[in-house]
């Protein structure tokens, strides 16, 4: 496995992915899931971000503390990739929020690009991709190709449930992205879906099946 991608073994987000998993989950306990375990992977993926020192006040006296020395720019790919959003905007409220609508070709499975919107200062954000399923890895793939022509030079993917031809393509494409997965599945099947997944994430999220 390459060394930039991490996948969370953490009885948490375990626990909540189990949730999602079942077919017999209902939208609503399904969207709490998804956004909940957008929290918790957050949590971690920011781990490392920069912080610079500022001197504050408090009742008492004068002391240093640290705060985010980066903006944050939350990409979701559209439409699936809004379901982890309001839990990504939980753990860093201050995070602007762009957008990429890509949606895949049902026979070719090549991704096909309708929509991009980002703050204009993208080229100095740290930039968290977020979609939940890395199913063949060519939407994520573009979406980085997307934001690097917008300027972007730190993204991070961060989705739920990857496939193994999806972590490699990506990967393969653009090393330098750390790809966040609560989950790796065993293999994608003939129509595109991830074995064991979760089905269609849009349709589940927006229940539009
Ligand atoms: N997109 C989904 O929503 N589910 C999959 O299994 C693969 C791609």
């Amino acid at each position: 496995m390459n060394k930039n991608v991490f996948i969370f073994n953490h009885p948490l987000i375990d626990h909540k992915m189990t949730i999602i998993r079942n077919k017999e989950t209902n939208i609503k306990d399904f969207k709490e899931n998804v956004s909940e375990i957008g929290a918790l992977i957050t949590y971690e993926v920011t781990r490392g971000l920069k912080t610079k020192d500022v001197t504050v006040e408090t009742p008492i006296c004068k002391t240093v503390g640290k705060v985010l020395a980066q903006k944050i720019v939350i990409v979701p790919i559209l439409r699936a990739g809004l379901g982890m959003v309001d839990g990504i905007l939980q753990v860093i409220p201050t995070a602007r929020v762009g957008h990429i609508g890509l949606y895949r070709d049902e026979k070719t499975l090549e991704p096909i690009t309708y929509y991009q919107k980002f703050p204009k200062e993208i080229k100095d954000c740290t930039v968290l991709l977020v979609d939940p399923m890395l199913a063949t890895g060519k939407s994520a793939s573009r979406a980085v190709d997307i934001l690097k022509s917008a300027g972007a030079k730190n993204v991070c993917y961060i989705g739920l449930i990857g496939a193994p031809e999806g972590v490699e393509y990506l990967s393969s494409k653009h090393s330098d992205v750390p790809i966040y997965l609560a989950a790796l599945d065993t293999k994608l099947n003939e129509k595109g879906y991830i074995v064991p997944g979760l089905g269609d994430c849009g349709d589940r999220l927006f229940g539009t099946k």
